[in-house]
């Protein structure tokens, strides 16, 4: 009887070990390893005095090699909004958290909204509507010296 206990705990015991186990790796190997490591480079986008007084600015950037050093061996090129809520100046970045599709601004509805499928976010990156599960990403933002730098992950 004893000896009949000792090996019942002994499997639950071992199916509880491999499903931890299981899920420690199946989280591992889901959240892609280049993302996992890269560190938040800063760029300077913009002088400070063009930092929106109000509202939402798409910013269109384009680094050259020459001025990445050995960071990349192409350009970096994209777009970026800087929003101020008159609250705090923050930077969102266009990357649609559904399917990765390029966000854009509408002035009129005062949100950003998805072409890909219709997913809808607030000024501040929460969703309104539409399939995204996730708010859009904050990008770190800061002033230095008159200059506004933004992160990203390179
Ligand atoms: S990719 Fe944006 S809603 Fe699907």
């Amino acid at each position: 009887m004893i000896r009949r206990e000792f090996i019942k705990k002994l499997i639950k015991g071992f199916f509880a070990l491999t499903a931890t186990v299981g899920t420690i790796i199946i989280a591992w190997f889901s959240y892609p390893s280049g993302i996992r490591q890269k560190k938040y480079t800063f760029f300077d986008l913009m002088d400070e005095e063009a930092l929106p007084v109000r509202g939402v600015k798409r910013l269109d950037y384009l680094f050259k090699v020459d001025q990445l050093g050995s960071k990349l061996s192409r350009d970096l090129a994209g777009v970026v909004y800087i929003v101020n809520n008159t609250r705090k100046i923050y930077a969102l970045s266009p990357v649609c958290t559904h399917l990765g599709c390029f966000v854009t601004f509408n002035r009129h509805k005062n949100e950003f909204t998805c072409p890909c499928h219709g997913g809808r976010y607030d000024t501040e990156g929460v969703v309104l509507g539409g399939p995204p599960p996730e708010p859009l990403t904050r990008l770190p933002l800061k002033v230095e010296n008159g200059k506004v730098f933004v992160g990203f992950k390179i």
